[in-house]
């Protein structure tokens, strides 16, 4: 019995110095030392020996207990540091490796150009005002001279939430609002969404923004309209850019224009992007028709004023080279990463 016990303790020790991980050494205590394992199976047959024998074989028997388990403690302790040490080499960061690059967001086109616009506007003594996209009929057409039998609406058509609601079609009503609200003198300009039934092609879209502006004061003439915008197309196509006045008609100004500037790829010479014109249209504007201004509160008789409304999207489109609308609209990185 002697040498079982002996041998068992050497086998115990042998294995649990090999054993590779926590649950290899468990294992291993459980067939030793274990209720079912091999030196309680031993000591069993203690039974059998003479009364000389069984304490000396319970001393021995209780020192290789006492041996394997200080073999297990010790093993496991190895094993433990073993594995702190390996998830820290894992884990150490290499601050001389490249990071990972991170994307950071960056203005749409349409934004960048109407900051821009939004700028010179501010610099020019103007403020900035807003209205709402769902409008009133009265407000998007009848309060601008647009009244309900007027061909004007046609040109206009948009979406319709109730018999008198809408989608506006156009920022104009924002000059009506403003007028309501603020005694002159006015200067404002009003960006916005607008909404028209078009269907989608390279140069429509349901969705759009315009930039509208008006001035009400004193003494305001067409000479006023010319020379404000004429600066606002210099500090955004630059200092050699001229514009051209052409006679036209909107139903809420009288006079009316629209207002082309040379064009920024040929300087007007004529190219493909103008179709040979030297100029391109970025604006209708005109002087606020009386009507309006009446229906805005204001004496005609003491006050005049201009008015003007341009396209986002053009303005964008014609800056960057850009010749399908519907880019701006589809959030294709692709094609956003290049401004
Ligand atoms: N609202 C017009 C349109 O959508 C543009 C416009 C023309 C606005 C003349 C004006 C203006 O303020 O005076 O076609």
């Amino acid at each position: 019995m002697k040498e079982r016990i002996e041998a068992l303790g050497l086998s115990a020790s042998q294995e649990l110095n090999n054993a590779q991980s926590l649950q290899e050494i468990e294992a291993l205590r459980v067939k030793y030392l274990g209720k079912k394992g091999e030196l309680t199976a031993i000591l069993k047959q203690m039974g059998s020996l003479s009364a000389e024998e069984r304490p000396v074989m319970g001393q021995l028997a209780n020192a290789v207990r006492a041996q394997i388990e200080e073999v297990i403690e010790t093993r496991a302790k190895e094993l433990k540091e073993a594995e702190i040490e390996k998830k820290l080499i894992e884990e150490s960061i290499d601050v001389t490796m490249p990071g990972t690059p991170r994307s950071v967001g960056h203005k749409h086109p349409l934004s960048i150009v109407l900051d821009e616009v939004k700028d010179i506007f501010l610099g020019m003594g103007f403020k900035i005002s807003t209205g709402p996209e769902i409008e009133w009929d009265e407000y998007n057409f009848e309060a601008l001279n647009i009244p309900q039998d007027h061909p004007a609406r046609d040109t206009q058509d948009t979406f319709y939430l109730s018999e008198n609601k809408l989608l506006r079609s156009q920022t104009s009503p924002v000059q009506v609002r403003v007028m309501e609200q603020q005694e002159p003198p006015i200067r404002i300009i009003a960006p916005g969404r607008v909404y028209r039934s078009d269907s989608v092609d390279a140069t429509h879209s349901p969705l759009f923004h315009q930039i509208e502006g008006l001035v009400v004061d004193k003494g305001i003439t067409m000479g006023t309209l010319k020379g404000n915008l004429a600066d606002f197309a210099k500090k955004l196509y630059g200092e050699d850019t001229k514009i051209r006045i052409r006679p036209h008609h909107f139903q809420f100004t009288e006079p009316s224009c629209e207002v082309d500037v040379t064009c920024f790829r040929c300087h007007g010479e004529g190219c493909p992007m103008c179709k040979g014109e030297g100029f391109i249209e970025i604006l209708g504007a005109g002087m606020v028709h009386p009507n309006v201004l009446r229906r805005g509160g204001i004496d005609p008789e003491e006050y005049s004023g201009y008015a003007f409304g341009m396209g986002l999207e053009r303005l964008v489109m014609f800056r960057f080279n850009i010749d399908d609308i519907r880019l701006f609209y589809e959030n294709d990185l692709r094609f956003l990463k290049q401004f």
